[in-house]
């Protein structure tokens, strides 16, 4: 085992397939999705989880499953064990198996049995679980996340207008959230610090925080990595516009282990 990765967090990801064109969007993409450019932001995307302090490890990509790449929507991991979700697009429910092997070494892992949760619907912060009652996460799906999370409490909070809960609401420090109205009411997100976001786009409030301290922003949205600065916390910025275009953000694209997991040079 290699001293630099002994103990770090480890992040999840999972690489572009060529299907990734006909991943499932709410509006056609025009132009059409392009595989080579979302490689190459992907790419960005890893060396900076790499150098915000995350040891990162890879899925073999699926081309049977254009959206495997958002892979946050497969698996909800809290302190060593990990829920293997049923994502609720039916075209998505085969990527869970392969993320289950990836994390079987590193964690106890289980899966759902009944109901629907995509994993970007569930948002840990402030020691509780914020679960988005969505499109895509249905009360079965709720009531299966609530009994894997216990004792920690879950909190259902149903999402407005976006895709998923994260999708307008992501936690920035162990108190504080970006919100922006569209995703749910503000009310909902209580004990929380609350910072709206301002602008269209719900998608500019969905930021990862790096082991470093610092926090990851969509380039595509500077706006946002000025506020995150004006709440005193360090930026890094990378171009994934192609993910956008695909209805995902930066959480999207990583399943994230924050506790300290001993992890071979190899993993
Ligand atoms: N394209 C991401 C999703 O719809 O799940």
């Amino acid at each position: 085992m290699s001293e630099s990765t002994a103990h770090r967090p480890v992040a999840v990801v999972r690489n572009v397939p060529d299907s990734f064109a006909s991943c499932v969007t709410a509006r056609p993409a025009i132009p059409p999705l392009d595989p080579l450019l979302a490689r190459v932001q992907h790419a960005g995307y890893v060396s900076m989880l790499e150098e915000g302090g995350f040891s990162v490890i890879r899925v073999s990509t699926a081309e049977e499953h254009p959206d495997c790449v958002f892979i946050e929507d497969t698996a909800v991991v809290l302190g060593r064990r990990a829920l293997l979700t049923s994502p609720g697009h039916p075209t998505r429910r085969g990527e869970t198996a392969a993320v289950g092997a990836a994390l079987a070494p590193l964690l106890e892992v289980e899966s759902m049995r009944e109901g629907t949760i995509d994993g970007g619907d569930v948002l840990q912060a402030g020691g509780r679980v914020f679960v988005g009652l969505s499109r895509r996460t249905d009360p079965a799906g709720v009531a299966a996340l609530t009994r894997f999370c216990a004792p920690v409490e879950v909190i259902p909070v149903r999402v407005r207008d976006t895709l998923h809960l994260k999708s307008g609401v992501s936690a920035v420090d162990a108190e504080t959230v970006l919100w922006h109205p569209a995703a749910c009411d503000r009310d909902d997100l209580e004990g929380m610090s609350v910072v709206e976001v301002a602008g269209d786009d719900p998608e500019a409030a969905n930021v990862v925080r790096l082991p470093d301290g610092s926090v990851l922003v969509a380039a595509h949205f500077p706006a946002t990595a000025e506020l995150v600065v004006s709440l005193g916390h360090r930026v890094r910025t990378v171009g994934v516009s192609e993910f956008a275009r695909a209805d995902g953000g930066l959480t999207c694209l990583s399943v994230r282990l924050r506790s300290v997991i001993a992890v071979s040079s190899a993993s």
